[in-house]
């Protein structure tokens, strides 16, 4: 019996060291150490033997199943390594070679967007401004309405830092803080576009970024109605995606604007996409940007960049956009 315990060792360790690819190994592995290969079988086969015989049988089949683990272990590290290696070779990118030929690069897809929407709104009669990243709870939350205790905040998944006293200082959630620091610098009328970075406490996925880019919408003037509002959206719905987009405002809630609205775009074959948030600017919100509500009225929007790239250029995961692998990124 000695003897077939040495034979199925050397088959064993002879078919782990003939196996080409981790598959092959898997395979290898279940026949050869599983519960129908021959080191068991042979285990069974002990069962009926003599005490003495038990003994060093019993302990050459332990070292033999020790003796091939072991050799698949290391054949699949080995594996493993060679896979790896070919699959660096096979997607090596020979950035020298970009380099030698003087091929520059090009602005990333956000910041396309970013210009492109800059520029429809500058042919739409509107400046830029731009406001900081890190912001206080003040410009944040409580200048737009949302004081303290107001449930809308839980919304925003905000990151604070810990620079100062706990909580008054994060990273802005959103670009409407722009819009209070904008009535704070400038007298109306007002007509400014607010692009920028925000931050979110959120999971990466298809959808979703913990770092995005928004841009935001004021308008503040003598008399300016929602049918303004809804005329801007559709005037930049149709320069920025084309003739063949319209636009639609449908009610909701923001604390910073009353009334409020969601706007989405229809897309020529008459499906729809929600862009943003909207609305007339609420007095409280005036107020702290320093203007007087009996005198000034106005509306705001807000929507996300990234989005609108990934939608005109039909990019599925978002992720895809932030990686920075060149494949992708070349392509637009
Ligand atoms: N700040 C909102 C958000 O990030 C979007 C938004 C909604 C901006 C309505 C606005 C607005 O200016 O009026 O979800």
């Amino acid at each position: 019996m000695i003897d077939d315990v040495r034979q199925a060792r050397e088959a064993g360790l002879a078919r782990v060291a003939a196996a080409t690819s981790s598959d092959e190994l898997r395979s290898v592995d279940a026949e050869v150490l599983g519960k129908k290969g021959p080191l068991s079988g042979l285990k069974t086969r002990l069962g009926g033997s003599p005490v003495e015989e038990r003994k060093t049988v019993g302990q050459a089949i332990n070292e033999a199943i020790t003796a091939v683990q072991a050799a698949l272990d290391a054949r699949s590290a080995a594996l493993g390594a060679e896979q790896t290696a070919a699959r660096i070779a096979a997607e090596r990118l020979d950035l020298t070679e970009v380099v030698g030929r003087q091929r520059r690069g090009h602005p990333h897809l956000s910041t396309q967007a970013w210009e492109r929407l800059e520029d429809v709104f500058v042919g739409l009669g509107f400046q830029v401004a731009e406001g900081p990243e890190v912001e206080t709870d003040f410009y944040n939350f409580e200048a737009l309405n949302m004081p303290r205790s107001h449930p809308a905040r839980s919304g925003f998944d905000t990151l604070f830092t810990d620079y100062h006293d706990d909580g008054t200082v994060l990273l802005r959630t959103h670009t409407s803080p722009v819009q209070i620091r904008v009535m704070q610098q400038i007298a109306p009328p007002i007509y400014m576009v607010m692009p920028g970075k925000v931050f979110r406490r959120d999971t990466p996925d298809a959808t979703h970024m913990p770092v995005f880019h928004q841009i935001e919408g004021l308008v503040v003037d003598r008399n300016i109605t929602m049918a303004h509002l809804a005329g801007t959206i559709d005037a930049f719905t149709k320069a920025f995606f084309g003739s063949g987009f319209s636009s639609r405002l449908r009610p909701n809630y923001f604390p910073f604007t009353e009334p409020s609205a969601e706007f989405d775009i229809r897309r020529p074959d008459g499906t729809w996409i929600e862009l943003g948030g909207c609305g007339m600017v609420h007095p409280n919100v005036l107020r702290a940007g320093g203007l007087d509500p009996e005198v000034w009225s106005g509306f705001a929007f807000g929507f996300g960049i990234d989005r609108m790239a990934r939608e005109r250029h039909g990019v599925d995961d978002l992720r895809d956009m932030f990686s920075n692998d060149i494949r992708f990124i070349e392509q637009f």
